[in-house]
């Protein structure tokens, strides 16, 4: 697939660190943007610091750009405030480049579907502060591409985990960190009920395919990624890998808004409970009709998720 046109990464976080490796793996010139230098940046690769939030700023980072991806985030307390203002300086570079814009989302949009699987058409009828950002948003990309302003591609991914990702996923840290210490995975919600992870190296393939095929353009996707299972199901799956059970704990909903007074992470958690105690699944048949089946089979992806752990000098 490999092209000269230069693709500018917008984040070097868990999905724009293993998108801009993808992209240079495919043989493609990428530049990566982010305020602070990443700790390791894949071989070739440009990197030029930037806050995104300044629509100047962003545009100069973006210069020569033919396709500019959006996988920026802002802290998880503070999306209201500080979320929009840097998607808006990426959509302003890619106004100013005329570069297609590939936007990463989550599923925070839709809101509720009452165990429904999401599919693309599903309209955003988020209930949560969070939810109702992320619709902001969204209504912002669609409001500039329907006049005309910039070509956009929207691709949607649900909780994800991988090699790198440690914080702000619920299989992060305390899923795969506790489960190889011995100790319980943390997790809030109902086990039982069916569950789409995503899983990030299909993420990154997902959005180089929204950035390279021309099919893409004009449209949402959900990403593709490993199929529906159990969180208790997925758990097994680490058990087998790291040798021993893993057992769960559970934080009930109730138990969220005290333990939310301590910890601004959890309180912010409590109003996406609804997304654990009710079947959550990520329809992802339009983007394999349209580019193939491209999701890794889920015992491969816990696999070198826990491999990945491993690795790391503080792992037992
Ligand atoms: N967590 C999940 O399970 C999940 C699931 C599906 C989709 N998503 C979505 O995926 C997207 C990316 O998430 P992620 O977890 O990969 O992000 P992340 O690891 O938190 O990384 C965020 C990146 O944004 C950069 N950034 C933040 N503020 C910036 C600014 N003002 N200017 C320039 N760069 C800035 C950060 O670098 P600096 O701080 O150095 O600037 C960092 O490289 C988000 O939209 C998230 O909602 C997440």
């Amino acid at each position: 697939m490999g092209e000269d046109r230069l693709h500018v990464v917008f984040g070097t976080g868990q999905v724009g660190s293993a998108l801009t490796a993808h992209l240079a793996g495919q043989g493609i010139a990428v530049r990566a943007v982010s305020r602070n230098r990443p700790p390791a940046l894949a071989g070739g690769c440009d990197w030029r610091a930037a806050d995104a939030s300044d629509p100047e700023t962003a545009a100069d980072a973006a210069k020569g750009a033919s396709v500019i991806y959006q996988c920026l985030n802002a802290p998880y307390t503070q999306w209201p405030e500080r979320f929009p203002p840097l998607q808006r300086g990426v959509l302003a570079a890619a106004e100013h480049t005329g570069a297609l814009l590939v936007v990463l989302e989550n599923l925070y949009g839709y809101g509720p579907t009452g165990g429904k699987p999401m599919t693309e058409d599903l309209p955003l009828a988020a209930t949560t502060v969070k939810g109702r950002t992320r619709a902001a948003m969204t209504a912002e990309l669609l409001a500039a591409a329907e006049a005309g302003r910039v070509r956009i591609a929207i691709g949607r991914a649900s909780d994800f985990f991988g090699a790198g990702v440690t914080q702000g996923s619920a299989l992060g840290e305390r899923v795969f960190g506790n489960a190889l210490a011995g100790r319980r995975a943390d997790f809030i919600g109902n086990p039982d009920l069916p569950h789409t992870y995503s899983y990030v190296p299909d993420i990154a393939a997902g959005l180089a395919t929204l950035g390279t095929d021309a099919r893409a353009a004009g449209q949402v996707w959900h990403l593709p990624g490993p199929p529906a299972v159990t969180t208790r199901a997925l758990l097994d799956l680490v058990a087998g890998e790291v040798g021993h059970p893993v057992g769960i704990r559970s934080v009930p909903k109730l138990a969220l808004r005290p333990l939310g007074l301590v910890n601004p992470v959890l309180r912010e958690l409590a109003e996406t409970y609804y997304q654990f105690d009710q079947p959550f699944i990520l329809d992802t048949s339009k983007y394999e009709t349209a580019f193939g089946t491209a999701g890794t089979p889920l015992p491969a992806a816990v696999a070198a998720t826990v491999a990945w752990y491993r690795t790391r000098p503080d792992t037992p």
